[in-house]
């Protein structure tokens, strides 16, 4: 396991640009000519299986060894996900939000596939310490992909894509342009990004004290077992905090906004 977490969230930010170009532009963006405008990450996410090798606990681990603590629980009825998020004591630090599968709520067939794939992997390598960038432990074919993507997106991408964060998160308070969620969204508009429109561009808002907007994932090839297919990759989040009444930013997540949020890496 890490011993450092900006050491780990730079590994995990390497790994995420190279299959999201968009993050990479949008970042520099945001941050100016002379990246003058240090860029504050709200949270990052991580989805997987909750089979005893993949579960989120031990996902979680890796943060908890860190110093996070687990604060938040979400549950998604639809799409099937339990979810949790964690805090850094040291608030300049990411919130991490992990969501795993109830494979067991899957068809039959697609418990199958998913049970396969996790067959393929090492018990071990959960606790190494690239293990939160290592993408996949498995290889799919193009036809089980296919069987996941028709009954939950989120089975496929895990099934092309493994363990790696799904996307990061700019904290719009911390910006130095503005610290509005809709001129952040025109900015991106008009730089030529596409966002995610489900449930609106903009998710939430102060009334729940946190709205947020995505891009839709970028495409990127992955190595399945028959061919290479070009692929929905990950996206870039935009969240704005808001003050609770007791005068400080809210700190959790929104599960009606997380849920459209999660269909940034569906196939347009
Ligand atoms: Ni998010």
């Amino acid at each position: 396991m890490h011993t450092d977490v900006d050491t780990l969230f730079a590994r995990l930010w390497d790994k995420y640009v190279a299959i999201t170009p968009s993050a990479h532009k949008i970042h520099q963006l945001l941050a100016g000519e002379e990246k003058s405008n240090e860029i504050v990450n709200d949270h990052v996410a991580f989805r997987t299986f909750n089979l005893e090798k993949t579960s989120l606990d031990k996902l979680a681990a890796h943060f908890l060894a860190l110093g996070y603590e687990a604060k938040g629980n979400y549950d998604f009825e639809a799409k099937k996900l339990d979810a949790k998020h964690f805090e850094h004591p040291d608030k300049t630090k990411p919130k991490v939000f992990i969501s795993e599968l109830r494979v067991g709520e899957l068809s039959k067939r697609a418990q199958e596939i998913i049970g396969d794939l996790v067959k393929q992997m090492d018990p071990a390598s959960v606790n190494s310490e690239n293990f939160l960038y290592s993408g996949p432990q498995w290889k799919v074919s193009k036809a089980d992909y296919e069987t996941l993507l028709n009954e939950s997106e989120y089975a496929a991408w895990l099934a092309a894509w493994g363990f790696q964060a799904n996307h990061f998160t700019v904290s719009v308070n911390y910006l130095q342009q503005t610290q509005s969620l809709a001129d952040v969204n025109t900015l991106l508009k008009d730089a030529g990004f596409v966002l995610n429109t489900s449930g609106g561009e903009i998710k939430g808002g102060e009334d729940v004290f946190l709205a947020q907007s995505s891009t839709m994932a970028d495409k990127a090839s992955v190595e399945m077992t028959d061919e290479t297919v070009t692929v929905p990759s990950c996206f870039y989040e935009f969240a704005q905090r808001y003050e609770m009444p007791d005068g400080n930013l809210y700190q959790g997540f929104v599960a009606a906004s997380a849920d459209k949020i999660f269909e940034s890496t569906n196939a347009r």
